[in-house]
């Protein structure tokens, strides 16, 4: 981009697209040559959607499965075990990412909470932290 790009240059492009657009219209559709990267283009937003979506899941899922016998089904913990509240503002706020996935990783020593190192991929530890992050009560206002 040098100092030539303004809102002119930007307006000719808009100009263009839609000058292209109109021929393809009047030729009866679009040309085989673009329809192949727009198919492309799908698939690829297709897989992103999915794996996004399946991260999603497997994140929660694995905390149903790992975790909510001592941090509870909403992740707010049990006084008897002396687990942490994740929803609550407060607690979020006293601890860093890079804590979360070390305690998940490594455990605490000296507590009921034990490493997952060797259950849980960084990729799995990862996405639970973030999922422990989006448990704070103050992001779902
Ligand atoms: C056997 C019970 C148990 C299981 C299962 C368990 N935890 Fe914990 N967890 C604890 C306890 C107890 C604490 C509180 C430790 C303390 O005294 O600070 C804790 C604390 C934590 C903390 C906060 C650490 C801190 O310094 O504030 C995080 C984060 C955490 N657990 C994540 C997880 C995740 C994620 C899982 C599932 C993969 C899990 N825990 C499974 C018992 C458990």
């Amino acid at each position: 981009m040098g100092s030539g790009s303004g809102p002119l240059p930007a307006g000719l492009i808009v100009g263009k697209g839609q000058f292209a657009l109109s021929r393809i219209s009047r030729e009866g559709g679009i040309p085989l040559r673009t329809r192949i990267p727009i198919g492309l283009l799908a698939i690829v937003a297709a897989a992103c959607m999915a794996s996004l979506t399946f991260a999603k899941a497997s994140a929660e899922d694995n905390f149903k499965e790992k975790c909510t016998m001592c941090h509870g089904p909403d992740g707010k913990g049990f006084a008897a075990l002396k687990t942490p509240d994740f929803t609550d503002p407060k607690w979020q706020a006293s601890v860093t990412d890079q804590h979360i996935a070390d305690v998940i990783k490594n455990g605490k020593k000296d507590t009921a909470m034990k490493g997952f190192g060797d259950k849980l991929s960084p990729d799995e530890i990862k996405a639970l932290v973030k999922y422990i992050r989006s448990l704070n009560s103050e992001k779902k206002k």
